[in-house]
């Protein structure tokens, strides 16, 4: 089996990459600064320098972890750029880059992965959204809109990838633990609901790879609140998560 992972050299993605090590899978990993994969590599785990963003810099990547395997089964897109935007100001720069990586990065997974898929009349595009983009709210912030636009063209994805044996499944993650989530909020990570540990949402996401599920969302507390707070009235949702955002930066 051959497993692709944009943004494995790190959190998620790299938890995902290791497990697929493990199982004795061939396993690509892309990312923009590969000295982020600690440790002692598995000799299975290829590494390849590349920018999503960079529609060229991803496709020579794959092709050369192509050359190594014949097919590609799984691609799983693990990158994203997010920032403590909530209830805050953020830069022009941390914008772009956030609608750079979270859109345009996304779409040249799925573009790569599906041209690289289509002759072989099967394989499997994951992509990693997030819970913040299943609700629709006003005053949400730019990371949760490009989430939910995530959210949204994965279900065209999988509605036109389907006639060629391609399956798509779209992962929506409450808050994990990753060492990014600490370093955005200063090692503390008390405010965040519900967290789940990595090797936790690992596993979850592994489960609802092997099931190929459409939609995941988790943790199952996580998923509920979302329900609930999706059959409110918009200006009570509105001013129920523009409160919980000034409670989440208050120190
Ligand atoms: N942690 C959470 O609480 C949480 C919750 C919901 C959803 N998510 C989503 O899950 C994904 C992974 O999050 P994480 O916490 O594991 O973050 P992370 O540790 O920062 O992982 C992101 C990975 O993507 C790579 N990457 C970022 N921009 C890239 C680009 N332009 N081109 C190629 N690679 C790029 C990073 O490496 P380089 O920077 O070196 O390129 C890194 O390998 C993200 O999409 C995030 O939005 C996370």
């Amino acid at each position: 089996m051959n497993v692709f992972i944009a943004g494995g050299t790190s959190g998620i993605g790299y938890s995902l990459a290791l497990h697929y090590c493990a199982k004795g899978y061939h396993v690509g990993v892309c990312g923009r600064d590969l000295h982020k994969i600690s440790g002692n590599k598995p000799s299975n785990l290829l590494a390849y320098q590349a920018d999503v963003c960079e529609i060229s810099s991803l496709t020579l990547a794959v092709q050369s972890f192509l050359n190594e395997q014949e097919n590609l089964d799984l691609f799983i897109n693990c990158t994203g750029s997010y920032a403590e935007d909530v209830a805050g100001n953020i830069s022009y720069e941390e914008a772009a880059q956030m609608l750079k990586t979270n859109i345009l990065g996304a779409t040249n997974c799925f573009e790569v992965a599906r041209t690289a898929m289509l002759h072989q009349k099967s394989g499997h595009i994951v992509v990693i959204a997030s819970v913040s983009g299943i609700l629709d709210y006003k005053n949400s912030s730019l990371y949760t809109k490009t989430k939910r636009a995530i959210l949204q063209f994965s279900d065209a994805y999988h509605r036109a990838l389907k006639p060629f044996g391609i399956s798509v499944t779209t992962i929506a993650p409450g808050y994990v633990d990753t060492l990014k989530l600490r370093a955005l909020n200063n090692n503390d990570l008390s405010k965040k609901p519900f967290l789940v540990p990595l090797d936790v949402a690992t596993k979850k996401i592994v489960e609802a790879i092997d099931a190929k599920k459409k939609l995941v969302i988790f943790p199952l507390k996580m998923k509920w609140m979302m329900t609930f707070l999706s059959l409110l009235p918009a200006p009570i949702l509105n001013l129920i998560m523009y409160k919980k955002a000034k409670w989440m930066k208050q120190e």
